[in-house]
């Protein structure tokens, strides 16, 4: 347990990466064939970028930027999932385990939802969860605005962090 820390924590966390051409669109390691994907130091993984940064938030533990700094060695070219996985790490060293991950990605196009199962099995993957505590929902901007617009792709994620029973 984790001494008198609550035994719930809420973490949310939000990216966005521009839309480029000549570049892969990846969600939560799921490659999805698109005229643009996202730029971006690494794989510019924007799901992954979310979720950690809420699981960062639950624990008050500073964002993504902080802990991965780009200009760090140790994190050049990493891949996000690693990110995500430290992030995971943090969290268990405070006594803390993720419960459930509500996501949502913002993009214009391409539909996604024909790759829903394989973002869900992957994130589950990703975090050791279930996949009935994990999920992705898509929205378009509605053409407005840079999602709208096709500029860019966003990513939200709520998190719930439970404190471990020993
Ligand atoms: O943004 P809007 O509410 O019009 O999206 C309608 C539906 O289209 C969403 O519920 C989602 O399932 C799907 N969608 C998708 N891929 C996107 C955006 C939306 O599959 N890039
Ligand atoms: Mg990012």
């Amino acid at each position: 347990m984790a001494g008198s820390m609550p035994p719930l924590r809420i973490g949310q966390g939000w990216d966005t990466h521009r839309l480029v051409a000549g570049r892969p669109l990846i969600l939560a390691g799921v490659q999805v064939p698109s005229e643009v994907g996202l730029s971006g130091h690494s794989d510019a993984d924007v799901l992954f970028h979310a979720v950690t940064d809420a699981v960062l938030g639950a624990l008050a533990l500073g964002d993504i930027g902080m802990h991965f700094p780009d200009t760090a060695a140790e994190w050049k070219d990493a891949g996000s999932l690693q990110f995500l996985q430290h992030a995971l790490d943090l969290a268990a060293q405070r006594g803390y385990a993720l419960a459930n991950v509500d996501a949502t990605i913002l993009l214009e196009k391409p539909k996604l939802k024909e790759f829903r199962t394989a973002i869900r099995q992957n994130l589950s993957r990703a975090v050791g969860l279930p996949l009935d505590c994990v999920s992705v929902k898509f929205k378009t901007g509605e053409k407005v605005g840079p999602v709208g617009e096709g500029l860019s792709c966003e990513a939200q994620a709520a998190v719930l962090m439970a404190a471990s029973v020993e």
